[in-house]
């Protein structure tokens, strides 16, 4: 979600005149856009905050003006902390206020003007403001012939280890007539594949009609040149009948599911507030497969969460043998301030979560490498969406988000057409066009979407 954030701030921003460059120390403004899940990628912003004001300095002494905003869920969590560690930070934003950049730049120039170029303090917006940011975002612009929509954010479950319902606030759904709108928009500008995010993205509700994500998701599949829909982040409780018969319908939307589970123990799911058991996890799957049969799996896991014992652990283990989920990602339980867990008793030491991450990223990575290797032989529609390193390659996504490469003209980019899966690689695939690339070459308009899109 902070991807598709930091371009909707990039869409803001090219309406107040502004470029985007790869070039810090060419940059009137830098946006930290950070993360507050875990701890780790909240000291990131310290460090790159330093680099920054390194850089402001030295553009000051050449006699330019340089504003650094801090964006995203840190800044909404400490934005006090913020303003008194890094003076010279001009602007703090929540991830609620972001439409508000053209005031909050203008305000932060008047200041920096007034003080000589030596801003007098910083200004901070945090709030959760009573009007929707999309309602006063300018239209997306799309940059790739794949992208993200946001279409809910926040989230009202407060697992017990988790920050984002204080950080993101509480669930909002977007109006179904808006995201077709932005869909259409993107569709139209050569995007051929849209991921619908929301932290909590299956509890979806459009408020006027009452329709979930499955209605969503039919609203979405009628519209031309959309090739493929997918949605991150569910939870399994909120994967209803209409959603799990859209899996079985809808052929747009691809076969592979983020589906967090955190953890095998139902002791430990309990205590992280998760709502659910093993039993009902493993139900939710059958009945999804059962409505779409090449349906895959990835998942979060949290290992060494407070009171986890090694039979809890060896559960989890388990749990992921016996899915086989095709990626996953797992973590270090990470203390988070103000959340209970982070206050629980028998907290597991760090030794301890690192042995256990390592156990069970070793099973976790088995499982991806065996489907990459049952791959080969196989026929994968895939998305081709960028040149290769190789003259003449382009490389895409499978169905299953595996990076495809083959040798295939220029004009199938923003395509998709079928590959057969010739070798597996650690971490991608490398095909051959089925029916060879001449006959692919004729497909159609690709290369003009592709234009587009570069224009
Ligand atoms: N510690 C470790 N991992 C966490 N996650 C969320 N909060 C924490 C935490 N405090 C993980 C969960 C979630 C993913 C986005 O991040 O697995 O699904
Ligand atoms: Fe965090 Fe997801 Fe739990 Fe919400 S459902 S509190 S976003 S882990």
């Amino acid at each position: 979600m902070n991807v598709y954030d930091s371009g909707r701030m990039g869409d803001v921003l090219g309406a107040c005149g502004y470029v985007p460059t790869d070039d810090a120390g060419d940059a009137d403004m830098v946006i930290l856009n950070t993360c507050h899940i875990r701890a780790k990628a909240a000291e990131k912003l310290y460090s790159e905050l330093g680099r920054f004001r390194i850089l402001k300095d030295a553009r000051m002494a050449a006699g330019k003006r340089t504003l650094i905003a801090v964006a995203g869920c840190v800044a909404q969590a400490e934005g006090e902390e913020i303003m008194n560690r890094a003076p010279y930070v001009d602007i703090v934003l929540g991830p609620q206020t972001y439409h508000r950049l053209p005031q909050l730049i203008a305000r932060a120039e008047l200041r920096a003007a007034a003080n000589d170029m030596a801003p007098a303090g910083g200004i901070l917006d945090i709030e959760f403001p009573p009007e929707s940011k999309f309602d006063h975002l300018p239209d997306v612009a799309p940059t790739s012939v794949s992208a993200f929509l946001t279409i809910q954010e926040g989230c009202d479950k407060f697992c017990t280890f988790c920050v984002v319902p204080y950080t993101r606030g509480a669930e909002y759904s977007r109006p179904v007539a808006d995201i077709v709108d932005e869909a259409r928009r993107l569709a139209a500008g050569g995007v051929r594949e849209i991921t619908l995010l929301g932290q909590n993205v299956n509890a979806y509700r459009d408020t006027d009609a009452v329709a979930g994500l499955g209605a969503l998701i039919r609203a979405l599949a009628d519209i031309d040149g959309l090739a493929r829909i997918r949605y991150t982040t569910s939870h399994p409780i909120d994967m209803d009948d209409h959603l799990i018969a859209a899996h079985g319908d809808v052929s747009q939307l691809m076969p592979f599911l983020h589906l967090p589970v955190q953890s095998g123990s139902d002791a430990v799911l309990a205590r992280m507030n998760r709502r659910h058991r093993i039993a009902d996890y493993r139900d939710v799957v059958d009945r999804l497969v059962r409505a779409r049969p090449d349906l895959k799996l990835s998942s979060d896991f949290i290992v060494g969460f407070p009171g986890e014992s090694d039979k809890d652990f060896g559960a989890t283990l388990a749990l992921a043998s016996e899915f086989g989920f095709i990626q996953a990602y797992s973590f270090k339980y990470s203390p988070r301030p103000g959340t209970p867990a982070a206050a629980m008793a028998d907290q597991v030491p760090d030794a301890v979560k690192a042995e256990r991450l390592a156990a069970l990223q070793d099973i976790l990575n088995a499982s991806q490498r065996a489907f990459n290797k049952a791959s080969e032989g196989r026929v994968m529609t895939v998305l081709f969406d960028r040149a290769g390193r190789k003259p003449g390659q382009l490389v895409g996504r499978s169905p299953y988000m595996q990076p495809v490469h083959a040798m295939a003209p220029d004009s199938l980019m923003g395509w998709v057409a079928d590959v057969a899966i010739t070798e597996a690689h650690a971490n991608s695939l490398g095909g051959e066009l089925v029916g060879g690339t001449a006959g692919a070459a004729n497909q159609s308009a690709a290369g003009e979407i592709q234009r587009r899109i570069s224009a």
